[in-house]
Formats: C-alpha cells, sequence, structure tokens
C-alpha cells in the first residue's frame, strides 16, 4: 500500500526546498531593509483565538480537534491573532512602534484549487502602536517592494486600496441603520465579483432584513459607489451629497496616505478600488490587497488596519496595521514570468578517491576542506576512475579532486575542472588556500613549455589527448 499526503498538502522534494528557501529569503531581505524583526508562534493554537477573532469564512475553515487532554485546539489559518497576543503579553515593554514580520505554515480547510491549499505558506508583516496613517503607508511600500524584490513590475501586480471606514460611513450616509447591518451589507460587497446580480439581490435581502431599505435600490447605489475609481471621483461623490462632511473628512487622510505612497516611490502600484472590504472580520480602516494583473487574476497579499484586535485579546488600545502575503500565487506568477532563477544546489568539490587504501587520506583532506566551510562530497564506494568522473560531474561540481596512489606518493591532488575537462596537480598543502583562489578564478592556463599536443611527453596536463 502506498501512502499519499492529504490533499492540499504539498511535500518539498529538494527542488522545491531550493524554491521556498529562495522566496523566504527575498521576503525577509524585504523586511529587514524596512527595519522589521522577526517573529514566531505556534502552528497550533487554542481553537478559541480564532472562533472570537478571524470572522465567519475562516471559521469555517479551521482544522481544529481536540486534543488529548480534552483541550479545543485548531492549527492556525492566519497569524494575526497570534500577534495580537504576544504583543498584548508584553504591550509595556515592546518599544513602539512595533515593527514585526514572520513566515509560518497556515492551514485553512478550503476547497483545493488553483493558487489555494490547505497547507500553505504565509509572510506577515505588522505596524503596531501607531494609528496614523504614515503606518499604513509604511506597510503597503513594504508589501509592494517584497514583491518588487523579485522582478515584478507594475505590469505584473497592483495594490488596491479601499477603506472600510469610509465604506461604514458611506452605509450610515445612505441610511443602513447600525454598523451590524452595515458588516452584513459589507460581506455583499466582498461577493461583488464572484457572484451574479440575482445572487447578490438575495444576499442584499438578507443583509438589509428589518431595515426600510430597498435591496435592489441599495444594491444599485453600491455599484456606483464602487464605480469610483480615483480620489477625486470619491470627493466630486461626497461633495454632491448631504451630510457627508465625515466622508469628506475621511478623504483628507487619503489624500495624505496617497502623498506618502507617491513619496515611498510605489504609487505607480496604488489603484483605488472599494471593492476590496477584506473577509476577515478585524479590519477597521484602510484595507488592500496585492492583484497580480497577468493571467488569473489573483490576490497576492491581503492586508489593512486592525486597531482593536489587540484590546480584544487582552492587551491595551493598540492601533495595527499589516499585511499577509501567501507563497502558493506568488511562486505561480515567478514561473508564469519566468523570474524563479535558476538554483544551483551543487557541492563546491568532488573528490574522487582511487583504491580504498586511499581513502583515509583523501577523506582527512575532505574534512579540513569542509571545517573551511567548502561543500564537498565524495563516492562511499571505490569504483571505475570513468564512473566516479561521471558521478563528479552530474552532482554539478564544478572540480573534482583526484586522489590516486600516484598524486598521494608525491604530496599532491589533481584538480579537474568538470566542465572543461582539464586537470592540474597542486600541492595538498595549503589546499584550502589553493581551492579557493580556483574556485574565484578558475583553474589556471598552463601552456607546457614542451608538451608537443600528441601525449609524448608523457606528463602533458593539457587534457587534449587523454
Ligand atoms: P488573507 O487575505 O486571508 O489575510 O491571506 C493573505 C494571503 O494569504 C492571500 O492573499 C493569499 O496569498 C494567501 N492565502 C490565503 N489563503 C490561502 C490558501 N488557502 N492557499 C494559498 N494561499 C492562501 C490574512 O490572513 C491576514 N491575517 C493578513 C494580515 C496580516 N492582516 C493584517 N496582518
Amino acid at each position: 500500500m502506498q501512502f499519499k499526503s492529504l490533499p492540499g498538502f504539498r511535500e518539498f522534494y529538494p527542488e522545491d526546498c531550493a524554491v521556498r528557501n529562495f522566496i523566504f529569503a527575498r521576503w525577509r531581505e524585504s523586511a529587514r531593509r524596512f527595519g522589521f524583526q522577526e517573529w514566531d508562534a505556534p502552528a497550533l493554537e487554542p481553537l478559541e483565538l480564532f472562533t472570537e477573532k478571524s470572522g465567519e469564512e475562516i471559521v469555517s475553515q479551521l482544522f481544529n480537534f481536540e486534543d488529548k487532554g480534552g483541550r479545543k485546539v485548531s492549527l492556525r489559518p492566519e497569524m494575526t491573532p497570534s500577534l495580537a497576543r504576544l504583543v498584548a503579553a508584553r504591550a509595556g515593554s515592546l518599544r513602539h512602534p512595533i515593527k514585526w514580520f514572520g513566515i509560518g505554515e497556515n492551514y485553512r480547510y478550503e476547497k483545493q484549487q488553483r493558487g489555494r491549499l490547505r497547507a500553505f505558506y504565509q509572510y506577515n508583516a505588522d505596524i503596531l502602536g501607531e494609528p496614523g496613517c504614515a503606518a499604513d503607508a509604511e506597510i503597503i511600500a513594504l508589501c509592494v517592494e517584497s514583491l518588487h524584490a523579485f522582478g515584478l513590475s507594475e505590469n505584473d501586480f497592483c495594490i488596491r486600496l479601499s477603506d472600510r471606514t469610509l465604506w461604514f460611513l458611506f452605509l450610515e450616509n445612505i441610511g443602513v441603520p447600525d454598523e451590524a447591518t452595515a458588516v452584513k451589507v459589507l460581506s455583499v460587497v466582498d461577493k461583488l465579483e464572484r457572484v451574479a446580480h440575482e445572487g447578490l439581490v438575495e444576499m442584499m435581502t438578507a443583509a438589509l432584513a428589518g431595515t426600510p431599505l430597498d435591496p435592489a435600490e441599495t444594491l444599485a447605489t453600491v455599484r456606483e459607489f464602487v464605480a469610483l475609481k480615483s480620489l477625486d471621483a470619491l470627493n466630486a461623490f461626497f461633495s454632491d451629497r448631504s451630510g457627508a462632511e465625515k466622508a469628506l473628512a475621511r478623504l483628507e487622510e487619503w489624500k495624505k496616505l496617497l502623498g506618502l505612497l507617491e513619496a515611498l516611490g510605489v504609487g505607480a502600484f496604488v489603484r483605488t478600488d472599494l471593492t476590496i472590504v477584506r473577509g476577515l472580520a478585524y479590519y477597521t480602516g484602510f484595507v488592500f490587497e496585492a492583484f497580480q494583473l497577468v493571467g488569473e487574476g489573483r490576490a497576492l497579499a491581503g492586508g489593512g488596519r486592525y486597531d482593536k484586535l489587540v484590546k480584544k485579546l487582552g492587551g491595551p488600545e493598540m492601533p495595527a496595521v499589516g499585511f499577509g502575503m501567501g507563497d502558493v500565487t506568488l511562486r505561480n506568477l515567478l514561473e508564469q514570468q519566468t523570474l524563479l532563477p535558476q538554483i544551483v544546489d551543487a557541492p563546491d568539490f568532488y573528490a574522487i578517491i582511487l583504491g580504498e587504501e586511499n581513502r583515509a587520506e583523501a577523506l582527512s583532506d575532505v574534512a579540513v576542506l569542509r571545517d573551511c566551510g567548502f561543500r564537498v562530497e565524495y563516492a562511499f564506494k571505490d569504483g571505475k576512475f570513468g564512473k566516479l568522473i561521471q558521478t563528479a560531474e552530474q552532482t554539478g561540481a564544478r572540480y573534482a579532486l583526484i586522489y590516486g596512489t600516484n598524486e598521494l606518493a608525491l604530496g599532491v591532488v589533481k584538480v579537474r575542472d568538470t566542465q572543461e575537462r582539464r586537470e592540474i596537480a597542486f600541492p595538498r598543502e595549503n589546499l584550502a588556500g589553493t581551492l579557493a583562489e580556483i574556485l574565484e578564478r578558475g583553474l589556471p592556463v598552463i601552456e607546457e613549455p614542451h608538451c608537443r599536443g600528441d601525449g609524448s611527453c608523457g606528463h602533458c596536463t593539457c587534457g587534449k589527448h587523454e
């Protein structure tokens, strides 16, 4: 019987791990350039950390169970509630603003499809302790830079910027009576791009139950609102409406944020897009998604401001803003745009040991070279020279080190360039220094003074007539 991994869970063969490491390294470099520090938390958490805070959609996707001690637990579907708990526990002693990033595996019981799995890695970056839009600007700029670092440009992705505060002010202005109803209307807005008109009217009817508002009319007004694609258009829209002073004041914040994003050099990536409201329950202000523009349009990252979560988890009032970026859609996009580099995972040297009696001597050199930081491999069993050379070439090592009886008697080792297929003998003394130079400059080209090019001189190392 052959065991299979669970649906939606990936296995990482070495070549996949190499890609994963490459992606994580770029994420880490970007976050560090912005002065963020790395954090982590357990992948298994108390269930209630998510049932209370994450919102319906995620709760329906939890990998939860009871552990052997009778505790209700869940694999994390996201990292934000854990982050809020960590910060809440040490809020008094942490230097503000807190700028943290983390990379971890998350689990969601979703229907598996292209770009969506049940286990995926997510890179999170968050700023806590800063209420002003300077923090939103910094987070959005980091989100852009973290994608730009892979060579992705404004032709490949954009940031769709929206604002739950503005949404609430708009819904209040059109007569939605309270926040609870507004939240229900926003969950309809979240489906605007995915559900047909009739379905949306039905959902809107349910959302507006008990209010005097007409569902079809409200949907039409909502569509008019999401069609506004610039700050100027939003200003014009609210200037024409009575009682929209708070919304107009909020647009001043938009102006500030867009100015900062321009100054940080990422303005070209940002588009006003009110269809983004975010599925997670805790967002309070500006929200955004990094969206791929080529191929299938998919979210590469999502985030926004969540000013109430830390307090809900027992901490003090703590404004916060952040994003999460998944590895699945990003890897697909990098492959599609041929932006994944050829990742070479080869040893520096491959030692060819000819004769078991020479193994101990050769391995003592291998140990020294490894101590010096070189990556060295060798065959565990004795074999024919040709076969060992072939193995050396297959590992991708640029140089083979040949240890035969003759070489050891002379106190030398032959260094063979596996691509050019030529070799030169060097003293074993200070081998590490010699090899460091060869790695940097290549095998020296030595013209043999007496070489006639036909092998008759007997000591030719030019490799032309082996
Ligand atoms: P989210 O929008 O649920 O936000 O997820 C963020 C990103 O994680 C998505 O844009 C996508 O790239 C990736 N992702 C989500 N679900 C899956 C899945 N099933 N398979 C593959 N990739 C997936 C959050 O999780 C928030 N906690 C982000 C955040 C951090 N907000 C503030 N700070």
